[in-house]
């Protein structure tokens, strides 16, 4: 089983909870920056085995539209995923249903 850290956080905050979070679980940590526009997220397969730690900041009460388009590239494979959601104190709405 691996461990991802897949993050989007384009001003710190969000990686700050990403961060903590997965190193509070067991095992090595592989860091998925969706932030990063130059990588290509195709190249990215987890397996059933693995775990997915998906941090998001809430847009408009949404999953910024660029994360959905990231995050549509990585083949999950059936790895099973736990849902974060940064948000700046007035709502998340759709944020974590949509994720
Ligand atoms: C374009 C934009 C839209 C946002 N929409 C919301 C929102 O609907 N509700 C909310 O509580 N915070 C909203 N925020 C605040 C962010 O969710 C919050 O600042 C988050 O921590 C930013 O994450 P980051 O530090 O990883 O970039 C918005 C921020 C931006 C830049």
């Amino acid at each position: 089983m691996k461990l991802y850290n897949i993050v989007f956080s384009p001003t710190g905050g969000t990686k700050q909870v990403a961060d903590c979070f997965t190193g509070a679980l067991e095992g090595d940590v592989t860091t998925v920056d969706l932030t990063d526009s130059k990588q290509d997220f195709r190249t990215v397969s987890l397996t059933k085995e693995d775990v997915a730690v998906i941090s998001v900041p809430s847009y408009g009460g949404r999953v910024p539209a660029v994360v959905a388009e990231r995050l549509g590239m990585v083949h999950g494979n059936g790895a099973r995923a736990v849902l974060v959601c940064v948000y700046g104190n007035r709502a998340y709405e759709d944020t974590l249903v949509e994720l």
